[in-house]
């Protein structure tokens, strides 16, 4: 066949794109395993991993397996892990007592975690949720109609002191109350934890794709309806400027990095945060965006692994340092 005359194109952007060679020497962005932190869900009891459906190839870990999980993850260079908590229901209250019982569940996870692998970077949440029969990160005031900030923050300091001694590498606020960062940091450097570090969930929306988390740990059996209404403390979704504001509060109070959650719906929200601080920022794809993207891949409605790649890409690319994934295990 003849080839045609070129039309008069001389700057030609496919030049970059022509092989695969040459695409990967100019990629802008990449996600390596080392990037992704893993969330893992523990139980007390030496049952058999229970599977959790709405987060399909997650598990409700025994301390052991828990373990032997987190071994797995490290081999395959996976960058850290965050441990959840799941507390039956019966010690569960409107004061979260269990919460600072140091014999307490997460307590004895992070020990054991960090007898076995001392290297591997853990992330404990600080927050109420898994213990209150309500539901809610805080603790309720008077009315009982809304979370109350400053005795909730005086709590989550104390929680965090003991995930501090327990070897927690960073406490991680994910309340959304006020001055809680100021707080924390204060109570960890009193008690002598000035090397544990703090990331603060610093743009945390009031989120729709939280529902498997929930399932997970079971804080929507404890709202008993499916609408725990957490609007008071978490950010409006249609918030850009006014969580901007409150994120950049938590970096003047001593946050060591700050979080966007959700990760996907929030891109723009990531590269706000980019750029307006220095610090190293994490996003958490969060367990409905997991969901989504698991459920549309099992139909075959879209690619599973080409949709999970670029949806990491996409957050990598947006400005995040790190990345909270359940797909952190795949990669
Ligand atoms: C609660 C907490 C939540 C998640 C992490 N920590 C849920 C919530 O705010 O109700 C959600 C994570 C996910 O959906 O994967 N402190």
């Amino acid at each position: 066949m003849k080839k045609s005359r070129p039309l008069n194109i001389p700057i030609r952007s496919r030049r970059l794109r022509r092989t695969s060679g040459i695409r990967r020497l100019f990629s802008e962005t990449n996600v390596s395993p080392s990037h992704l932190v893993a969330p893992l869900f523990v139980v007390d009891g030496q049952g058999k991993p229970e599977s959790i459906s709405s987060l399909p190839g997650h598990f409700r870990f025994s301390i052991s397996a828990l373990v032997r999980e987190a071994q797995r993850l490290a081999r395959r260079g996976v960058g850290g892990i965050a441990i959840f908590p799941v507390i039956p229901q019966r010690l569960r209250t409107p004061g979260a007592k269990e919460a600072l019982n140091p014999k307490g569940l997460i307590y004895r996870a992070i020990r054991t975690i960090k007898k076995e692998l001392p290297e591997f970077p853990v992330f404990a949440d600080v927050a109420l949720d898994p213990y209150t029969s309500h539901g809610h990160d805080g603790l309720l005031n008077r009315s009982g109609k809304d979370v109350d900030n400053d005795s909730t923050v005086r709590f989550l300091t104390r929680q965090a002191v003991l995930l501090a001694d327990a070897g927690a590498d960073f406490v991680a606020p994910s309340d959304m109350m006020d001055g809680r960062i100021g707080y924390i940091r204060g109570a960890l450097d009193k008690a002598g934890f000035t090397e544990t570090g703090i990331l603060s969930y610093a743009a945390k929306f009031a989120s729709s794709l939280y529902g498997p988390f929930r399932d997970a740990v079971g804080s929507t059996q404890s709202a008993g309806t499916h609408s725990l209404d957490k609007r008071s403390y978490q950010a409006d979704p249609a918030s850009r400027r006014a969580i901007l504001r409150d994120a950049l509060l938590d970096e003047k109070e001593g946050a060591d990095l700050l979080m966007v959650k959700p990760a996907g719906p929030y891109l723009d929200i990531l590269r706000d945060l980019r750029e307006n601080t220095l610090l190293p920022l994490a996003a958490y794809q969060v367990s409905g965006e997991y969901a989504q993207i698991h459920a549309a891949g099992q139909k075959g409605w879209v690619d599973l692994q080409k949709t999970r790649n670029e949806s990491l890409l996409s957050i990598r690319r947006a400005g995040a340092d790190i990345i909270f994934t359940y797909f952190a295990k795949d990669m």
